[in-house]
C-alpha cells in the first residue's frame, strides 16, 4: 500500500487548477474565429436599414460597385437562394430569426440588413457599404416601451416549442389573494440590455465544391451545423463549423444571427473565402438582446409571513420576426412554499431586432420582480427578508410535485448571513453609516436550472502515456478546455499538462451547447464512460497480447488505477503503465467513446434539479452628491460539486460584475422616431467596470447532486446573475429610501431620497 500512496496523485476534481489554454490566450496565440487567415480572404460588410418599419423602394448601388477593389454588392436580388430552416425536436436546429437577410423588401426593424459589400479589404467595404443608397417607404415604428401584452391564443408557438401562457397553476391564486389579510402588488420593469461580449459576432465562410466550411465564435456549433445546412440544401456532413475560442457570449452567441448566412451566401457567389465581423453597433442590431419585461407580482400573506397566494404575470417583448420567449417564471413556481399559484405571460411585438437568451434567460428579470416583491412584503411585514425566506422554504417542488435532487438553499442564506454580518443589520431608512457614508444592506435568493444536454466524447490513451480527450463542445471562456482536462486526467490519472482537449469542431464527437449553464453537467458522463470503454480496451489488450505481463489473466482479473494496470489480487505496487502495454502491443493508442443522454425538457423527471444561491449586498450613499456604489458583496452558491473552484469563482465574479450593470447601468434605449437602438457603443452603453466592482466575496457550499452525473456537478455560468439586481435595489432603499422598480436604477431616481444632504 506505500507504493500506492506514492504513485497516488490527488485528484484533480475540486482542484483550483489554472486554466490550460490560459498561456495560448495571454500570449496572443488563440486564434478566435476571425483570426484565421486564408489566401484571397475577401471581406464583407453589411449595408444596415435605417427605418425600423417600412419598405425598400430602391436600393442604387451604382456608386458602391464603381469602388476599385469592391467585388460584389448584394442583395435580395442576386444573393442567391438561402432556405429558411426549421426546428426540430427538442432543442434541436434552434434559430430565433429564422427569415434569411434578403428575403424580400419589408424593413421590420432598424439596422436589418438590406445589403453587403464585399471587397478586397474591409475598409473598401465599409466605404462601398455607405455608399450604397437606399429609399424606402417610411412607416411609424413602434418601440413603445410600455408592454400591453398582443392578443394571443392560450399556447403559443416560441423557438423552444409550445408554450402555455398560464405558465403555472396550483390552488386558486385570485382568491387566497384576494382573503389575504397581508398583500402586496407590484409592477416591475427590467430593460432592453444588450451582451456586450468582447469579442465581436463574425463569420468566415468558405466552400470548397459542394462543403462548406463557416469560422464563427458559436455557443452552439452542432446547432449552426444544422441550421445552415438546412438553409444552403446541404447533408449535415457537408457542413463543418470550427470554434476554437470564443470571446465570451452570454447567450447572443448561442444561435445562428443572419449575419452567418450572408457570409456562407456571398462566398457562394464569389468562390473566395468571405469573412463578415458585425460591428458593435450592428451587435446592438441583429445580434440578440435581453427582452424588456413588465412584471406584475402580487403576494398574499399571514401577519406572520406566511405566502399564502403568488401571482406572476409578466409580459415581453419581442421583434415581429420571431418567437422567443422570455421565461420570467422559471423559478416562480418552485422557490417557495406557497398554495396557491398563478403564472403567466403575454408577448408585445415591437419594431426591434429579435430579443434572445441573455445570461440566466427569464430568470435573472423573473428574479428580480419576485425576490424584490418578497423584500417589499418584508419590509411591510417588518419581518426580516432572510427570516421570511425561511419562513417559506418548500419541502419539496411543489410545482411539478416532486422532491428537488438537491436544495440547500436555506443554508446559502444562513452562510451568507453570516459571512456578511447581517445580523448587526438597522432597520431605519439611512440608519448605518460608516466613515461619513450612509449604508444600505439587501440581500436576495437566486435559482437556476441544472440539467444535461445529450453529449458524446472520445478519449484516447496513446503510448507516450499522454491522453487525448475529443468533444464537439466549445469553450466560451468559462473553463471548458480545462475541465474535459480535469476529467479526463480523473479517469486515466493522466497528469493534467499531459492531457490533450479538443473541442470547438463539428468534425468532433457532438458535443453540448455551452449554454444555459449546462456544459459541464452534460460532458461528465459522457467523457466518464468514454474513459471506461478506453480502459477496457486497454485490459483486453493486456490480457491478448503475446508476452504481456498479464497474458492469460482475465480481464476482470485486472484494475486501472492512476494509470496503471493492475492484479487485483496484488494490489497496484505491481502494476504496469498503459504506455508501456500499448509500447509493447505496438499501438500508438486505445480509443474509447461515451455518451450521455439528455435530462433537460424531461417529461417526467423524478427530481427537480437547480442551483441555487443568494447575495448579500452593501451599498454606500452620499447624499451630497448623490453618490451611490455598490460597495460589498457576499454571494453563495449551491451548484453541487465544483470541478473547479477557480474557474467557478470566476463565473460567479463574472456574474455579480454583470448584476452591479444590471441594477445600476445597462439599458438599450430604442429612438422612438427611428427605433433605432440610441446608445449602441460601449461608450454609450456602460458597462460595469473595475472601478464600479468592489472586492467579491463568493463561496460554494460544494453538495455534489448526483442525479445529474457521476462527479455531482450541476452549472455555474447564470446562476450568480440572479438575484443580485434585486439585492442591491434592497440595499438602496435601506440607504436611500427609495424603491426603485424600473431598472436600472438612475440618479434622477436617487433625487427622491429622503436622506439628502
Ligand atoms: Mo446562456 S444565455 O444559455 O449563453
Amino acid at each position: 500500500m506505500a507504493a500506492t500512496a506514492e504513485t497516488a496523485t490527488a485528484s484533480p476534481i475540486g482542484q483550483q487548477t489554472p486554466r490550460i489554454d490560459g498561456s495560448l490566450k495571454v500570449s496572443g496565440k488563440a486564434m478566435y474565429a476571425s483570426d484565421f487567415p486564408f489566401p484571397a480572404l475577401l471581406y464583407a460588410v453589411p449595408v444596415e436599414a435605417t427605418i425600423a418599419n417600412g419598405k425598400i423602394q430602391g436600393l442604387d448601388t451604382s456608386e458602391a460597385e464603381k469602388i476599385p477593389g469592391v467585388r460584389a454588392i448584394f442583395h435580395h436580388g442576386n444573393i442567391g437562394k438561402i432556405f429558411r430552416s426549421v426546428k426540430g425536436k427538442g432543442m434541436e436546429s434552434i434559430c430565433i430569426e429564422r427569415r434569411p437577410a434578403f428575403e424580400d423588401d419589408v424593413v421590420r426593424y432598424y439596422g436589418q440588413y438590406i445589403a453587403l459589400a464585399v471587397a478586397d479589404t474591409f475598409e473598401i467595404a465599409k466605404a462601398a457599404a455607405d455608399a450604397v443608397r437606399a429609399t424606402y417607404a417610411k412607416g411609424k415604428p413602434n418601440v413603445n416601451p410600455d408592454l400591453k401584452p398582443d392578443p394571443d391564443p392560450d399556447v403559443v408557438e416560441t423557438t423552444y416549442g409550445p408554450e402555455h401562457r398560464l405558465q403555472s397553476e396550483r390552488g386558486d391564486a385570485e382568491k387566497a389573494f384576494s382573503d389575504a389579510p397581508v398583500k402586496l402588488d407590484q409592477t416591475y420593469v427590467t430593460p432592453s440590455e444588450t451582451h456586450n461580449p468582447i469579442e465581436l459576432q463574425g463569420a468566415t465562410a468558405m466552400w470548397d465544391g459542394q462543403m462548406l466550411t463557416i469560422y464563427e465564435e458559436s455557443q452552439a456549433i452542432f446547432n449552426m451545423r444544422s441550421v445552415l445546412a438546412q438553409m444552403f440544401g446541404l447533408p449535415e456532413e457537408n457542413v463543418r463549423v470550427i470554434t476554437k475560442f470564443v470571446g465570451s457570449g452570454f447567450g447572443s452567441k448561442l444561435w445562428p444571427w443572419t449575419h452567418c448566412a450572408l457570409a456562407c451566401a456571398a462566398a457562394r457567389q464569389l468562390g473566395k473565402p468571405v469573412k463578415l465581423v458585425l460591428s458593435r453597433r450592428m451587435t446592438f442590431q441583429s445580434a440578440g438582446h435581453r427582452a424588456r419585461t413588465q412584471q406584475r407580482v402580487r403576494l398574499g400573506a399571514t401577519p406572520k409571513g406566511k405566502l399564502v397566494s403568488l401571482m406572476h404575470d409578466y409580459v415581453y417583448e419581442r421583434s415581429m420576426l420571431d418567437d422567443y420567449h422570455e421565461n420570467c417564471g422559471e423559478a416562480t413556481a418552485f422557490q417557495y412554499s406557497v398554495p396557491n399559484l398563478r403564472v403567466q405571460f403575454g408577448r408585445a411585438k415591437r419594431n426591434i431586432g429579435s430579443p434572445s437568451d441573455m445570461r440566466g434567460p427569464g430568470a435573472v428579470p423573473g428574479l428580480y420582480a419576485t425576490e424584490s416583491a418578497m423584500n417589499e412584503l418584508a419590509d411591510q411585514l417588518k419581518i426580516d427578508p432572510v427570516q421570511l425566506r425561511l419562513l417559506n422554504e418548500p419541502k419539496i417542488d411543489e410545482s411539478l410535485g416532486i422532491p428537488f435532487s438537491s436544495r440547500h438553499y436555506l443554508e446559502c442564506l444562513q452562510v451568507g448571513g453570516e459571512k456578511f454580518g447581517w445580523s448587526r443589520r438597522t432597520l431605519g431608512v439611512g440608519s448605518m453609516k460608516r466613515d461619513g457614508l450612509i449604508l444600505g444592506w439587501g440581500m436576495a435568493g437566486a435559482a437556476w436550472v441544472a440539467a444535461r444536454f445529450a453529449a458524446q466524447a472520445t478519449i484516447e490513451l496513446r503510448d507516450d502515456g499522454t491522453t487525448r480527450v475529443a468533444c464537439g463542445t466549445q469553450d466560451i471562456g468559462t473553463g471548458t478546455y480545462t475541465i474535459l482536462a480535469q476529467l479526463a486526467s480523473e479517469k486515466t490519472g493522466v497528469p493534467i499538462n499531459k492531457v490533450e482537449v479538443a473541442l470547438g469542431d463539428t468534425s468532433l464527437p457532438e458535443g453540448p451547447v455551452s449554454g444555459g449553464s449546462m456544459a459541464t453537467a452534460s460532458v461528465v458522463p459522457a467523457v466518464f464512460a468514454a474513459a471506461d470503454n478506453a480502459i477496457a480496451s486497454l485490459l483486453t489488450i493486456a490480457t491478448t497480447t503475446p508476452g504481456s505481463p498479464f497474458e492469460k489473466r482475465k480481464s476482470d482479473e485486472l484494475a486501472f488505477e492512476g494509470g496503471r494496470v493492475f492484479v487485483k489480487a496484488k494490489g497496484s505496487a505491481e502494476g504496469v503503465a498503459f504506455a508501456d502495454l500499448l509500447q509493447h502491443a505496438d499501438l500508438r493508442f486505445v480509443t474509447g467513446s461515451g455518451k450521455s443522454a439528455e435530462t433537460f425538457g424531461e417529461r417526467k423527471p423524478k427530481f427537480s434539479t437547480h442551483s441555487f444561491g443568494c447575495h448579500f449586498v452593501e451599498v454606500t450613499w452620499q447624499p451630497m452628491m448623490a453618490r451611490l456604489r455598490v460597495n460589498r458583496v457576499v454571494t453563495v452558491i449551491d451548484a453541487g460539486r465544483i470541478i473547479n473552484p477557480l474557474a467557478g469563482r470566476n463565473q460567479i465574479e463574472g456574474a455579480v460584475v454583470m448584476g452591479i450593470g444590471m441594477a445600476l447601468l445597462e439599458h438599450t434605449i430604442y429612438d422612438p422616431q427611428n427605433g433605432a437602438p440610441i446608445n449602441s457603443s460601449l461608450a454609450d452603453y456602460i458597462v460595469a467596470v473595475n472601478a464600479d466592482v468592489p472586492k467579491l466575496d463568493v463561496h460554494f457550499l460544494d453538495y455534489p447532486d448526483k442525479v445529474l452525473n457521476p462527479v455531482g456537478a450541476r452549472g455555474i455560468g447564470e446562476i450568480g446573475l440572479a438575484g443580485i439586481a434585486a439585492a442591491i435595489t434592497a440595499a438602496t432603499c435601506h440607504a436611500t429610501g427609495v424603491r426603485v422598480r424600473e431598472l436600472p436604477i438612475r440618479i434622477e431616481d436617487l433625487l427622491e431620497s429622503s436622506v439628502l444632504a
